[in-house]
């Protein structure tokens, strides 16, 4: 007999982590498994079970998961009528290549019809292999094909996922360091991080001498740059520590890859399904793109799924141009489908635009009290914390772990990224309410009090 459903009424950690139970895994963990795991590094727990938006682990400690499964679980942990959803698909058909079948059919349309207009009449779709990385190699053969241009454009501070072409793209240094000889091509751009600006300027607002920098280069005939296939950008950069790019950039990147032919791949991985409070952040932007991937909420409960829209006159690659055996995932489309109809039902990107304005103005409280913080940013619900010193401005990578490690003390589970490591990044559930996010706030200045007091400024 399966075990009866979690019901969690808050956060609860008697056992600090790692707990006897969770460390015997651990151990056992690193003992088998490779040593590029991640996650249980900075997070040492072993976990038991997880409900909505809570997580326990196999110590009984309770946790506010603000990492969704690195922003997977859009409805939360175990939806019940995903689950149910899920079930139902089962009996019926579980893997079927790219064959089409009633759900994946239902699917399909259902995802092209979460595009604007005029898009929505205007795009196709591809299912990919079912991760991120995956469909970010099938926007950038899609692009060569088309154009039949091998360059690509990407932004400094980017992340577009971990295979071969998509570690191309995605600008941290040392992971392509260890990996050498990789997709050539590519040309790096300034990103409108302005807290940090690239080009070492001291506005915290301006966002034009980086984007002029690509427009210059695109048209300028001795810049060494052949025209590129295309730009691929993210609205948001996630892993590159949430920094959300400025409008002015962002209508100016698409003004100037139209002006010159050049496809623009927006990939919304991280962005996409609801995350930022509309379907698309791209909506919010105000642009078109000529293609967008996405794969994270796209089933609403963690089954792998990854997909490309784009413009139909794109279609120009021959059959089996971009395959993979674990196209044709049913329960995920099972889930998918059902997570659009819970989304509309419940108003759950209305939740996610109100939501993200309460967690944005705690954290924004956080920051006054606390001048490590240099900077709170965020939409919807994907935020984050930037930490400085105080006085020289230095990235706080070290605080950034110690209020993480406290942060799992006081029942909450974030994320850290960015470059130096010290943003710490926050992704709930879609569907997380006003008291989760409380709780969550408070479990944060909770640790930044524990960890603040041995990082004061005169201190370091
Ligand atoms: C923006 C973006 N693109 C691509 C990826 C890669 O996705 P995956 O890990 O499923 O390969 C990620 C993963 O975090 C991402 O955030």
């Amino acid at each position: 007999m399966s075990e009866p459903q979690a019901r969690y009424l808050g956060p609860s950690v008697p056992m600090a982590p790692p707990g006897p139970l969770s460390k015997v895994f651990l151990d056992t963990q690193e003992h088998l498994e490779s040593n590029a795991r991640t996650y249980p590094r900075r997070l040492p727990i072993a976990v038991k079970r997880a409900q909505g938006c809570y997580i326990e682990d196999v110590d009984g400690n309770v946790y506010l998961d603000f990492l969704s499964g690195a922003g997977v679980l859009s409805l939360g942990h175990n939806h019940p009528e995903l689950m149910t959803a899920a079930a139902d698909q089962l009996g019926v058909l579980v893997h079927g290549l790219d064959l089409p079948t009633p759900v994946k059919d239902e699917f399909t349309r259902r995802q092209l019809a979460m595009l604007p207009e005029p898009m929505r009449s205007a795009m196709k779709l591809h299912f990919c292999g079912p991760t991120g990385a995956n469909a970010v190699e099938a926007a950038i053969k899609l692009a060569k094909i088309t154009t039949r241009r091998g360059g690509i454009v990407s932004f400094q501070g980017g992340f577009h996922g971990s295979t071969a072409g998509a570690m191309a793209v995605t600008g941290n240094v040392a992971a392509k360091e260890r990996v050498p000889d990789g997709m050539p091509g590519v040309h790096f751009f300034p990103y409108s991080y302005c807290l940090r600006c690239p080009l070492g300027l001291r506005r915290h607002d301006c966002a034009v001498n980086c984007i002029t920098y690509l427009e210059k280069s695109l048209a300028d005939s001795h810049s060494g740059m052949t025209r590129p296939a295309a730009v691929i950008m993210e609205l948001i950069q996630g892993e590159g520590g949430t920094v959300v790019a400025e409008p002015e950039f962002v209508a100016r990147v698409r003004e100037v890859t139209r002006l010159h032919d050049v496809l623009l791949i927006i990939d919304e991985v991280q962005t996409g399904c609801g995350r930022t409070g509309t379907w698309f952040a791209f909506e919010q932007y105000g642009i078109e793109p000529d293609i967008v991937v996405a794969s994270k909420g796209l089933s609403g409960i963690g089954l792998p799924v990854a997909v490309l829209l784009y413009d139909r006159r794109l279609d120009t690659w021959p059959p089996g141009a971009h395959i993979g055996t674990f196209r044709g995932n049913q329960l995920a489309f099972a889930t998918g489908v059902a997570a659009l109809e819970v989304i509309e039902r419940d108003q759950v990107l209305a939740n996610v635009t109100r939501q993200g304005e309460l967690l944005g103005g705690l954290l924004a409280e956080l920051a006054a009290r606390s001048p490590w913080i240099a900077q709170v940013r965020g939409l919807g619900l994907i935020w984050g914390v930037e930490l400085a010193h105080p006085d020289t401005g230095r990235p706080a990578t070290a605080l950034a772990s110690a209020v993480q490690q406290a942060a799992l003390r006081n029942g909450l589970i974030l994320e850290v990224g960015g470059r130096d490591d010290c943003v710490l990044r926050l992704l709930p559930p879609l569907t997380t309410d006003s008291d989760q996010i409380t709780a969550a706030v408070a479990a944060l200045a909770s640790a930044f009090a524990e960890a603040d007091a041995d990082f004061h400024p005169s201190a370091t």
